[in-house]
């Protein structure tokens, strides 16, 4: 299988298929002085550029990744919202940290940060190896590491949804293309092969979302677990209709469930592509790394305002840790990440 480009007008790990194994890595600047931030993000960009085009395309940037090419790698790298206001970047007016929502159990040292990489790749020892390159990079430029988070799919078929820990499939309901000119991507301009990732690291109680009844699971979630179909519908790429009621006048997608109050149909059509991964970080400990991307952080505010108020997953749930990132527009050939800054 041919490596996928890293030169292009988009950065890849935005949309391509998800690989198996993700690890995002947050580093902060110093933050000596703008003039001297300024020129360790320059410095870093450059020697990223370099390290992740050559992962991909070659010569392997250690001897460690020989065969990367085939491992799917893939990669972002996205500027925090503090950092762009610190050094006055030209990133989307939008971008800003998101409020706090009622609920939140957020560990600052798992979140945040000046910038953000997420990699992803088919195994392990790629993302383990080329994740050490990017961070010694960014220790010689003057960053320091601030977190670091592995996550992972279950095996599954291609082009088939992969499901998360609650055993149901993830990533469903989707923008096409189309949709994703008008609310992933930026508008016509500087930004628009940028986009924004918001992260979530959400535990997850498993274990009591198992002992539901299955069809307890499907009122919950609105759809169910089984073939991904809405309770609405039959296939799982069947639209729910969040307004078909039952002959009591009681809705089918019941006034809780997650894919009512997650539904484009209450925010003005308004989608993000979400492209999560699981994670397990040992005993009581495990959940989704709820990763999405979006024009304006704004789409993710007003959707988790609604889910933190009354989503029937609530009790299942708990947010540590947050962040947001501008997804820097791709680097085409010959060029370096971040240049148009
Ligand atoms: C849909 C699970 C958190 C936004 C779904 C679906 C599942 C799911 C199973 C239906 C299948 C699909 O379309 O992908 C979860 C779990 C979460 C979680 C287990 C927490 C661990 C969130 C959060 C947000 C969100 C925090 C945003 C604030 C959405 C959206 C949809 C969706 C926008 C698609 C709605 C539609 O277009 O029909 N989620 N989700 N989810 N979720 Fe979540």
């Amino acid at each position: 299988e041919a490596a996928i480009p890293f030169h292009a007008p988009r950065q890849a790990g935005v949309t391509f298929p998800q690989p198996a194994a993700t690890q995002l890595l947050a580093f902060d600047l110093p933050q000596a002085s703008a003039a001297a931030d300024r020129d360790v993000l320059r410095t870093l960009l450059g020697a990223w550029t370099r390290t992740l085009s050559s992962a991909v395309t070659g010569p392997p940037p250690d001897p460690r990744l020989r065969g990367a090419g085939t491992a799917r790698l893939t990669s972002l790298v996205g500027v925090g919202p503090a950092l762009a206001a610190r050094l006055n970047l030209a990133v989307p007016a939008g971008l800003a940290d998101l409020p706090p929502f009622p609920g939140d159990r957020l560990d600052p040292a798992r979140g945040g940060g000046d910038l953000l990489v997420q990699l992803c790749a088919e195994d392990r020892w790629t993302l383990a190896v080329v994740g050490e390159l990017l961070t010694s990079a960014a220790r010689t430029a003057g960053a320091a590491p601030r977190w670091a988070q592995s996550g992972f799919l279950p095996p599954t078929e291609p082009g088939a949804t992969p499901r998360n820990l609650f055993g149901f499939k993830d990533g469903t309901a989707n923008p096409d293309e189309g949709a994703a000119k008008q609310w992933v991507w930026g508008p016509p301009g500087p930004h628009e092969n940028g986009t924004v990732l918001v992260y979530r690291r959400i535990r997850m109680d498993t274990a009591a979302f198992a002992a539901l009844p299955e069809d307890g699971q499907n009122l919950v979630m609105g759809r169910r677990g089984g073939d991904g179909s809405p309770l609405t519908g039959t296939a799982e790429h069947d639209d729910p209709d969040i307004y078909a009621k039952r002959p009591d006048g009681s809705y089918v997608i019941p006034a809780t469930a997650h894919v009512r109050l997650t539904s484009p149909r209450l925010d003005g059509g308004a989608r993000m592509l979400r492209r999560g991964y699981s994670y397990d970080d040992g005993p009581g400990d495990r959940g989704l790394l709820f990763c999405a991307f979006m024009r304006d952080p704004g789409q993710f505010t007003r959707v988790q305002n609604r889910l933190a108020a009354r989503d029937a997953l609530n009790p299942f749930l708990e947010h540590t840790a947050s962040a947001v990132a501008y997804v820097l527009p791709g680097a085409p050939e010959g060029t370096t990440l971040g240049e148009h800054l």
